[in-house]
């Protein structure tokens, strides 16, 4: 596995009074500019008072499970699986086998503003997927989250790996492409696909680690199945920060600041601008796939990592044992950034599927706010033996979430997107 120079995450931590100042102006954007019809709503069971000033539908049966709290799990409330019940938990998420000191993140549960999430329901989840399939499409964290789901539903099914001499290829930096989970009982296929940029992009120089990004056309590695699917949660960010030099109809036009490219006049794009145009073309590869996609394409929206006191190469580490409460801090500059990416991305493709009169379903599912709230979640050293690293180059892990933990609220989100409505 190569190194590379680009940081994996910036964390907001470390952030400038500048760079606070302006996360707060972003902050408010973030709040204003929700599109409340884009997120999954259930029907408000606990309507004492939505104090949430953000209800802005003004849709009184409704509740936004986006914005909200972490609240102490009730006593006796078991997590939904353990390292013991569930197979599939890479070591690297392996708390438990690793020795966390703390295990008390798993004792929280997200509470919506004015409602419930109701607790994901792994029996009802596989009926509704009998006979349907679903891929994950995106970087380590897409796998982070693929894992998650399959340790939720463990507790009713297993499913047996597909493995096909195609299924196999690997990348250049090592990893599967594509992974086929198939639950015989429920005929029900899930997926996982490796491609942290979602568009075409190749590894143009390996002793740098950088990296060839084509930003006008879908990684076809996943877009040329997708039409086989029912159902797509599409995810990614931190790639993006990788030394890249931007490539449209096949010439390079551009580059981010990560990238020093000697003797050319490339002209910078920032990061967030390429992450936005990397997810419309995502989006529009399912909107325009083959022989039509009809189902459901869900965008994961980024997640924060928590280094404090350092970053991810210079000693940061993340050793708090609670969440934060709701305005402990404010979104990261970056977060808010990418997070507005990817909210455009889907806006511009839905745009434009409209315009094209196909009724395709793009949904967002933005876990930013809530998982920022969540810096007791992630490995930190405790995803390997001493020694060891995450995906080749670094050490101490605080961008990915522990196994069982917080992420497996995405799942809960997903079944309300998936299941319930
Ligand atoms: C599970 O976690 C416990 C500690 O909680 C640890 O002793 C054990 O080795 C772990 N087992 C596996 C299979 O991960
Ligand atoms: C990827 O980059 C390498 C190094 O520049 C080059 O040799 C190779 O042909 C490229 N592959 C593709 C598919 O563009
Ligand atoms: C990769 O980058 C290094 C450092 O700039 C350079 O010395 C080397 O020639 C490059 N390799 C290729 C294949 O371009």
């Amino acid at each position: 596995m190569k190194s590379h120079k680009s940081s994996p995450k910036r964390s907001a931590a470390i952030a400038a009074p500048v760079a606070f100042l302006l996360a707060l102006g972003l902050l408010s954007l973030y709040h204003s500019a929700f599109s409340p019809r884009r997120y999954p709503r259930v029907v408000d069971v606990a309507s004492s008072s939505s104090s949430s000033s953000s209800s802005s539908s003004g849709d009184a049966g409704t509740c936004d499970l986006t914005r909200g709290e972490w609240v102490p799990e009730a006593a006796g409330a078991a997590p939904y699986y353990t390292n013991l019940t569930c197979p599939f938990i890479d070591d690297l998420q392996n708390c438990m086998k690793f020795g966390k000191p703390s295990l008390d993140f798993v004792r929280w549960r997200w509470r919506p503003d004015g409602c419930e999430l109701p607790r994901f329901n792994a029996a009802r989840f596989l009926d509704a997927m009998r006979g349907k399939s679903i891929a994950f499409v995106g970087d380590s964290l897409a796998r982070n989250h693929f894992k998650s789901l399959l340790c939720l539903l463990s507790s009713v099914a297993q499913p047996a790996e597909v493995v096909g001499a195609a299924e196999r290829e690997v990348d250049a930096t090592g990893r599967v492409v594509r992974r086929d989970f198939y639950y015989g009982s429920h005929d029900f296929t899930a997926s996982l696909f490796w491609s942290p940029f979602l568009v075409r992009a190749n590894l143009s120089n390996a002793t740098i680690g950088m990296w060839d990004v084509h930003l006008d056309e879908p990684d076809a590695r996943w877009a040329a199945h997708v039409a086989s699917f029912d159902h797509v949660v599409l995810s990614g960010t931190n790639w993006f920060l990788r030394p890249s030099v931007y490539h449209e109809r096949g010439r390079a036009v551009a580059r981010n600041n990560n990238a020093i490219v000697r003797g050319s006049n490339l002209r910078e794009l920032a990061v967030p601008r390429a992450l936005r145009a990397a997810f419309r073309v995502a989006l529009g590869a399912i909107v325009d796939a083959d022989g039509g996609f009809g189902g459901k394409a869900v965008l994961r929206t980024v997640t924060p990592a928590h280094f404090e006191n350092g970053e991810w190469n210079t000693g940061g580490d993340c050793v708090r044992t609670r969440p934060y409460r709701r305005g402990d801090r404010a979104l990261g500059a970056f977060e808010a950034e990418y997070r507005g990416a990817q909210v455009e991305a889907l806006r511009e493709a839905e745009a434009k599927a409209r315009a094209k009169g196909k009724g395709k379903e793009l949904l967002l599912m933005d876990v930013t706010g809530a998982m920022d709230l969540r810096p007791d979640a992630h490995p930190s050293r405790y995803g390997h033996l001493p020694g060891g690293t995450v995906e080749g180059n670094f050490i101490v892990d605080c961008l990915h979430w522990c196994l069982p933990g917080p992420i497996d609220m995405w799942s809960e989100l997903l079944f309300q997107m998936l299941v319930h409505q």
